[in-house]
Parts: C-alpha cells; sequence; structure tokens
C-alpha cells in the first residue's frame, strides 16, 4: 500500500499553535520524536524504538557529535552492509566485536535455567560461520573431508536433555576451522562443507566423531571491522574452538562452543565468547609416534522451543 500523507492539522481555538511541536533547541527534539512513534501497534517493537532512540539521542547530546563523527559512523554502517553476503557477514562481526552477541547468548540461555534438572551448558555466540544443511554423518565419521592436515581429534560425549537424562535422538552441528585457521568457505583449496557435520545422539545420547584439532584464527580483518579493531589497538585472534549447535524437537536450540585449554588467547578472545565451563579438555596422547588428541564434551540443553537461528551465511 502506498503510504498516504495524513490530513493538514488544523489549530483549534485555544489549542497550542503547530509551532509548538516543532523542535527550538538539540533537547527539543526527543520528546518530538518519540511523540511521532508513540502510536506504534506493536508494543514491543514501540518500548523497543523508544528507548534505542532516548540511548540514541543521549548519546549525540553527551558527546556533542560532530557532523564529521556522523558522516564517519554511516560510513561504517554502509560498510557493514557492503561487506555482508554470499561469504561473509560482517554485520554480525561488528556486534560479536562490540561484546553485543556474547550479552544476547548469556542473557537468555542462564545455564541451569527454569526447570533444569541439571546444569545446562553455557551458550556462546553463533558467529559468522555456520551454514545451514552440513553433511548428516554416521556415528564416528570424520569431518575433515579431502586430505585436511592436522592432529587427529576425536570428540564424544553425552547430549542431556532438560531433566537431566541423556537424549537420544538429539542432532549435534559442528564446525570449525581448519589448521590453517580458516572455514571451509573462507578458503577455495578446502573441499565444501570440509569441517561440518551433523551427528545424531544414540539410544544412551552419545554422539562421537572425528576431526582435526582446530587452530586459532584472526576474525576478518578486512572490511570495516579490522580498521576499528586496528583504531582500538586490538588483535583479531579467536582462541582454538569447535562450535557446536544442538537441536531436538523438545528443547531449545543450544548453540555453543568449546575452547582448547591450551589455546593463547583464551583471555582475550576478541567477541568475548570464552567462559570457564566451555574450555574443554583435551586430551593429549601419541599413537604410532603421532600426537593425537580426545576431548570429552557433555552437553545439556534446557526446555524451550526448538527455533534455529538464521544462517549468517547461505
Ligand atoms: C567464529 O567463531 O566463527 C567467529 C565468531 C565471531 C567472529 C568471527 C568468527
Ligand atoms: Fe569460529
Amino acid at each position: 500500500m502506498t503510504p498516504q500523507p495524513p490530513p493538514p492539522s488544523r489549530q483549534a481555538p485555544g489549542q497550542p499553535s503547530a509551532a509548538a511541536a516543532l523542535p527550538t533547541t538539540p533537547a527539543s527534539l526527543l520528546p518530538l520524536v518519540l511523540a511521532a512513534m508513540a502510536h506504534t501497534p506493536d508494543a514491543r517493537l514501540r518500548q523497543l524504538m523508544a528507548s534505542l532512540t532516548t540511548h540514541l539521542h543521549r548519546f549525540v547530546l553527551d558527546n556533542a557529535v560532530t557532523e564529521a563523527e556522523f558522516e564517519r559512523a554511516v560510513q561504517f554502517l554502509i560498510g557493514l552492509g557492503q561487506n555482508t553476503g554470499e561469504h561473509k557477514n560482517e554485520v554480525i562481526l561488528a556486534a560479536d566485536l562490540l561484546g553485543v552477541s556474547t550479552l544476547v547468548a548469556l542473557m537468555n540461555n542462564p545455564a541451569g535455567g527454569p526447570g533444569a534438572a541439571d546444569a545446562a551448558s553455557h551458550a556462546a555466540l553463533l558467529g559468522p560461520f555456520w551454514r545451514r544443511d552440513a553433511p548428516v554423518c554416521a556415528r564416528g565419521e570424520s569431518i575433515a573431508r579431502g586430505d585436511t592436515p592436522g592432529t587427529p581429534l576425536q570428540v564424544s560425549g553425552t547430549v542431556h536433555g532438560s531433566d537431566g537424562a541423556p537424549l537420544a535422538g538429539a542432532t549435534v552441528d559442528v564446525w570449525q576451522a581448519s589448521p590453517v585457521g580458516l572455514y571451509e568457505n573462507q578458503d577455495p583449496t578446502q573441499p565444501d562443507m570440509n569441517l561440518r557435520g551433523r551427528f545424531l545422539t544414540d539410544a544412551q545420547g552419545r554422539y562421537e566423531l572425528r576431526t582435526v584439532l582446530p587452530a586459532g584464527y584472526p576474525v576478518p580483518t578486512d572490511g570495516p571491522c579490522g580498521e576499528l579493531l586496528q583504531a582500538q589497538r586490538r588483535h583479531p585472534f579467536r582462541p582454538a574452538h569447535l562450535h557446536f549447535m544442538v537441536s531436538h524437537p523438545a528443547h531449545k536450540v543450544l548453540v555453543t562452543q568449546v575452547f582448547a585449554d591450551d589455546a593463547q588467547t583464551l583471555a582475550s578472545d576478541p567477541v568475548f565468547g570464552v567462559t570457564a565451563p566451555l574450555v574443554g579438555r583435551f586430551e593429549r596422547f601419541e599413537q604410532d609416534g603421532q600426537p593425537h588428541a580426545r576431548l570429552s564434551h557433555d552437553l545439556h540443553l534446557s526446555a524451550g522451543a526448538c527455533v534455529f537461528p538464521h544462517p549468517p551465511i547461505p
């Protein structure tokens, strides 16, 4: 429907003049903007936009934002859009680097949340690289496709439901960067869907997979977020980790990560994803004179609707 302008307002006798509804000073603008939004029928949208607008106006006023700074901020936002597409998602990256993705994950997934007989696993940010429809794999299958080099790693554990009991038929979706620190869709030398796979838990709630030890890697720095990191003298290196998304029709989808206990930047993850329970217990050992590793990691779901996030990339 084409939007129509409202009828011209007529000044009733004894009513304030139309000029009263015009801004006179910087601070007089906010009430007018809030009044213009006040009839939003969706109550939650009305509340969120009023709060966001109030914070934005206060931010501009408190910091005496200049025209040049405003223009720079607009350029930054345009850059986020221009650097978001099939292969990367700079919008999500910006939310990650500001700590907002981790804040939303922690706030909405309290460990041991309501109704949990056992402590629910800590959630962690999704990041920009999850892909829907990773290959479905048999128990124990390797997600290292082609000839991905690296130290062989065996990962296993049990998925528990909200009542604390082992959960059969849960899907454990795993993805990770290669030992050179790139996800398959960032690296044309890797096979499609390399280091991605979905595993179904057995009757005892167990899953098991084989892969290679992940490496730490820099978040993408070739867009506006990289410029921001540099301006803030922050390093871009995430500690080595595996991503997990665990789902079951009767539970809330758990998005989480497990970090290597010997990773160098555990205490300075640029996206603030590390919490103590997410540091995995990786056991290193030798087999036939070659280094190997093993990770045992249980996952605990909480009650809720099984709703998947939108994939940040196709
Ligand atoms: C990741 O772990 O895949 C990731 C998270 C945030 C920013 C970049 C990458
Ligand atoms: Fe990652």
